[in-house]
Order: C-alpha cells, then sequence, then structure tokens
C-alpha cells in the first residue's frame, strides 16, 4: 500500500461521496491506552484495534471513537497533544493508523478521532517557540498576559491556579486544564486556519468522524478580571467565565462551514454545561455539530464536574427528570448523544445501581433505558461487560491527575483522608480507564507485559471479561447487541419522537418512542408507537400503561411472557420491558 519513497497512496482512502445518517449511527469509545497492546509493552496499540475489529462488528458498533492517538508527553493520557498530524509511538504509526481506517471501512464500521483544540501540550512545537521567543508569531497562538501579579483568580479545571509563570520572563500564559496543557488563542485568525487544515488532513486520510475535545472553553474573555472566590483558596472556578461564553459560536460556525460537510461527516462536541437554549447554533438543521455531550444525567451524582466531594443523594425521578429534560430539549433542538459512560466518568453501574442493586439484570435494564432513547448510542470500552468501579486503597494508585487532585481538595475542604479517597474512587477517570478485560489470565489478556494501569481485580474476581461473555448467551453482550439490532431495524426505535410517561411509581422510567405520523380517522392506528419500561426497583412494581390498543412484549431482560391485566402491568425487580402497541 505505501508508494515510492514511503509514502502512502492516499487515494484508496478518498471518502465515498455518498451521505451519511448519523441517526444510523452507533457509536463506541475505545480508550486506546488501555483496549489491546500487541507490542508486548503494556500499553494498548493501532494494530491492537485492528486485532479486535470482528469482535466490534459482532456488537453492531458503526463508528470506532479513538481517544487521541497523537503524539504526547501524555501528562493527561493524550489529551495534551505535541503534533496534531502524526501517531504517538506508543500507539504505532501512520501506517498502522491508515491500516486500521481501511481495514474498519471493509467491515463497514468509521473511525472517529477525537480533537483536543482548545489546547495544545506544552511541549507542542508552537508553545515552545512562543516560550523561546515573545515576538515569535507563535506567541500570539497562545494567552499570555504580563507579570508581576497573576492576571486574576482562577482554578484551573485540575485545580490550582489557571495561570503559570514563564520563567525568565515577566509573563503568565493561561491554562484552564493543567499547566502541560496551554489554551490556544482563537481569537488569532491563524490558530483557527491551523484547526481546519488539521481536519482537512485527517478528512484526506479517510476520517469521516470528529468529537471535539472540551471546545466550549475557547471564548476567552478581553479583560482578565478576578470573581468571587468559590473555595477555601480564594479562588473561583475557570467554567465560570471561560466555559460556554458567548461569542464561541462564530469561531465554530467558521470551522464548521470550512470543514464539517453536512451528511459527508459525523461531529460531536463536548460542551458540559451549555445552556439548552443555545442548543438550536450546536445541532440541528442550522448547527454546528451533529450533536453535542450533554452531562446532565451523567453527573447527577456530584454538584458539579470539577468538585468531587460535593455529593448529591439522588433519586430515580431526579434521574427521570434529567434524562427527560435533555431528550426534550435535543429533539426540539435536533439530535441528542446518549451515553452513559466514557474516560471521564465512573463506571455507571457503580453510579446509577446501589451497591446491592449491582446485578445482571439491572445492567439490562440500564442498556435499555440508554438504547432504546431517542439520539445515537455512545458505548464505551467495558460498557458492554458491565463493567464496575475498582477501590483504590492509596492515592498513590491514581495514574488520573484529577483524581489526585480532587483527593487534596476534598481534603482541603475538611474531610478525613479516608472520605478523600472514597470521593475519588467513586468518580475517579481511572474507573473507565483500567486495560481492558479479554479474558480471566492473570493480566486479563490485555498484554503479555506489564500493564501501564492497574488492572480492574474487583471486575476480575467477577469474572467480567470479554471471553466469558461471549461464551454465555444471557449476557449483558448479548443484551446489548439485541438492542442494538432492533434498533437497527426499526426504524421508530432509530428516528421515532420520544416523550417520557408522568405519574408512574417513583422507581420507574417509562417512555414512548413513535412514529413521526399523526394517524387520522380513516387510518387511525397508522403509527407506530413502543413502551421502554425501566425499573430501578429490588421490589415488584405495577405500571398503568396508558396504551389504546393491544399491547405485545418485543423484548425484555426476563424470558416471561408480559404480565398484564387489563392495562395493569406487573414487572419483577430491575425488569425492563420494551412493548410494542399493535397498530
Ligand atoms: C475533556 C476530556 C478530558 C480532558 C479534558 C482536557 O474534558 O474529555 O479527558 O482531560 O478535556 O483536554
Amino acid at each position: 500500500m505505501s508508494g515510492r519513497n514511503g509514502k502512502r497512496n492516499l487515494d484508496i482512502f478518498k471518502r465515498e461521496e455518498t451521505d451519511m445518517s448519523v441517526q444510523d449511527e452507533v457509536i463506541y469509545q475505545i480508550y486506546p491506552k488501555s483496549f489491546y497492546d500487541t507490542s508486548g509493552q503494556g500499553t494498548g496499540t493501532l494494530k491492537g484495534i485492528t486485532k479486535k475489529l470482528d469482535y466490534l462488528q459482532s456488537l453492531g458498533i458503526t463508528t470506532l471513537w479513538l481517544s487521541p492517538i497523537f503524539p504526547s508527553p501524555m501528562k493527561d493520557n493524550g489529551y495534551d497533544i505535541s503534533d496534531y498530524r502524526s501517531v504517538d509511538p506508543r500507539f504505532g504509526t501512520l501506517n498502522d493508523l491508515d491500516t486500521l481506517i481501511e481495514k474498519a471501512h471493509d467491515k463497514g464500521m468509521k473511525i472517529m478521532l477525537d480533537l483536543v483544540f482548545n489546547h495544545t501540550s506544552d511541549q507542542h512545537p508552537w508553545f515552545q517557540k512562543a516560550l523561546q521567543d515573545p515576538q515569535s508569531p507563535y506567541h500570539d497562538y497562545y494567552i499570555f498576559q504580563p507579570g508581576p501579579e497573576e492576571p486574576n483568580n482562577l482554578r484551573s479545571v485540575f485545580g490550582g491556579s489557571t495561570w503559570q509563570k514563564v520563567e525568565g520572563r515577566g509573563e503568565y500564559y493561561f491554562h484552564a486544564f493543567s499547566a502541560a496543557q496551554p489554551d490556544l488563542n482563537w481569537a488569532n485568525p491563524k490558530v483557527r486556519d491551523e484547526m481546519a487544515q488539521i481536519v482537512e488532513f485527517w478528512k484526506s486520510h479517510g476520517i469521516e468522524a470528529f468529537r471535539i475535545d472540551a471546545i466550549n472553553f475557547i471564548k476567552k474573555p478581553e479583560k482578565w478580571k478576578s470573581i468571587t472566590p468559590d473555595g477555601p483558596d480564594g479562588r473561583g472556578k475557570c467554567t465560570r467565565v471561560v466555559r460556554n461564553a458567548p461569542g464561541m459560536e462564530i469561531y465554530l460556525q467558521e470551522l464548521a462551514d470550512r470543514c464539517f460537510e453536512q451528511g459527508k461527516i459525523i461531529t460531536v462536541g463536548e460542551t458540559a454545561g451549555l445552556p439548552y437554549e443555545a442548543l438550536p447554533k450546536f445541532i440541528g438543521d442550522n448547527g454546528i455539530f451533529n450533536m453535542v455531550f450533554d452531562f446532565k444525567a451523567a453527573d447527577l451524582d456530584i454538584v458539579s464536574g470539577d468538585e468531587w466531594f460535593s455529593r448529591i443523594n439522588w433519586t430515580t425521578p431526579d434521574l427521570k427528570e434529567r434524562i427527560e429534560q435533555s431528550q426534550m430539549a435535543m429533539q426540539q433542538a435536533g439530535w441528542a448523544a446518549n451515553f452513559l459512560e466514557n474516560h471521564d466518568q465512573p463506571r455507571v453501574t457503580t453510579k446509577y445501581l446501589r451497591e446491592h442493586q449491582d446485578n445482571l439484570q439491572a445492567k439490562k435494564m440500564l442498556a435499555m433505558l440508554q438504547m432504546m432513547l431517542r439520539g445515537t448510542p455512545f458505548l464505551f470500552q467495558g460498557q458492554e461487560l458491565g463493567m464496575v468501579n475498582f477501590e483504590r486503597t492509596s492515592p498513590d494508585q491514581f495514574d488520573d491527575l484529577s483524581s489526585i487532585d480532587q483527593y487534596h481538595r476534598a481534603q482541603e475542604a475538611g474531610f478525613s483522608d479516608q472520605q478523600a479517597l472514597h470521593f475519588a474512587n467513586l468518580r475517579s477517570r481511572d474507573n473507565g480507564r483500567v486495560p481492558f478485560p479479554w479474558d480471566d489470565s492473570p493480566n486479563v489478556g490485555f498484554t503479555t507485559g506489564t500493564p501501564w494501569l492497574e488492572i480492574n481485580h474487583e471486575a476480575k474476581a467477577r469474572n467480567l471479561n470479554a471471553k466469558a461473555a461471549l461464551d454465555n448467551p444471557e449476557s449483558l453482550f448479548y443484551f446489548y447487541k439485541k438492542l442494538i439490532a432492533l434498533r437497527k431495524e426499526n426504524e421508530t426505535l432509530k428516528n421515532g419522537s420520544i416523550r417520557f410517561i408522568k405519574n408512574t411509581s417513583p422507581d420507574l422510567i417509562v417512555y414512548v418512542r413513535e412514529s413521526e405520523e399523526k394517524p387520522n380517522k380513516e387510518s387511525k392506528n397508522q403509527n407506530e408507537r413502543f413502551y421502554v419500561i425501566c425499573s430501578f426497583s429490588d421490589q415488584p412494581q405495577n405500571l398503568e400503561l396508558p396504551a389504546e390498543n393491544k399491547i405485545r412484549k418485543i423484548f425484555g431482560n426476563r424470558p416471561s411472557a408480559l404480565r398484564q391485566e387489563s392495562n395493569t402491568i406487573s414487572l419483577e425487580p430491575f425488569e425492563c420491558l420494551l412493548l410494542q402497541e399493535n397498530a
């Protein structure tokens, strides 16, 4: 496949000029460092992903989102990029990526790259040049402010000041995340131009999908004033100033106009905290992206994403309310990106299920809750195995820099060491980042070397691994597979509208998916209607269904037939049901 001079012949990666529909997608997020290692070095590789394509295809996945695979000092595990146009040697080569793209295409799957455009690594040549020479054009690629005092009191997302002093010079640079992640200056048209060229570069390699990281941080204020402190450190969260700042959509619209060909490219923006009123600018017919991630339901257990110790005693009605609000807002504006887990979140089984409730039926119920919602489903590696969190006994065991920061922040806020560790364990980003368990061997089949991050011993003790899942027809894996297949086969489950049923018993979440056509007098029953019923209760429950016609069971997590008396359905603990109302 390599042409002369070792250069790849890029023509073979030319994308077909057919329109794709985001509604058809089922996206699986791979954390490349922890997926499958073919090198024996203890770190996942791109060749490893290529080797496991059959596994992903058999689940029904259409697009693979790879967390960043670009050269990086890995201070934030790849979310600190030092070269946007290459592959980190830990993961392999650009050739390996091209092969993965090609093999994925052969199997009808696309690759989604993760573009970290709010900031670079401090090792990126642009930043190095900016540091060396304040007169260099690269100085204006970043956000520098004169000293001698810190320009203001903002706290970075990963703790401490957002301002880092430049050694030997009287100036500071701004970083919303860690000091190793200096923010780019999007007000500079040259920066915007660089970003557009990077998107084009990857499109020419056959990439058809992009996730755009922390993209709602790109608009910075004209003046850097201090804000009212919100913590004992005298600082205020930088998210109050630099997240979702009005005007960011102007830069993003420009990028979209230049690069995001509607119908040819799939885009999803990470936009935590984006107000629902702003959605029409971001999704839908005139939106910048196809989809954006909303964290309302994912962050239900904490007051804010940057304070893990501010925990909330949530209830099922709270969860229902958040899912409903999010779905309704997305439906009004466009299309949703539905996820339960990602590389920044703990395992959903530990988060949404109480300790004694963590059983296979309950996990299947969560799967149905997510997969039947209106929007593109995103699965995170291991979610299909029902992975659980893993308790670490000392803060030294964390790799994730935010877990360590949160541990100290909880201590500063007055919690004991033990409580601080408990909060960090509940929310640590390492929970999702552990080596993927392929089997029950000592290194869970992930590597023949020493894994870069400790394996999840709790999951191992419970025999949660791909081999066990594939060997068991009743496993969660096959349940997801069936849900994915149902969604693909049925237009209403894919594209139909959604509404939620109110006044059920508090532990039930019930929603309706309907075809868009409204019935008229003559063809009264022509619209198709499904009910999705999820019980979060460990006790039997009853549900009065407002159905007008006969209903039948399509799928569920219990083998038994529907238990129904007139319109009342009885549910077993954690039962989930997909019902169809007869047309
Ligand atoms: C996003 C990523 C997260 C990363 C941060 C900074 O939120 O999902 O993993 O640490 O941005 O890039």
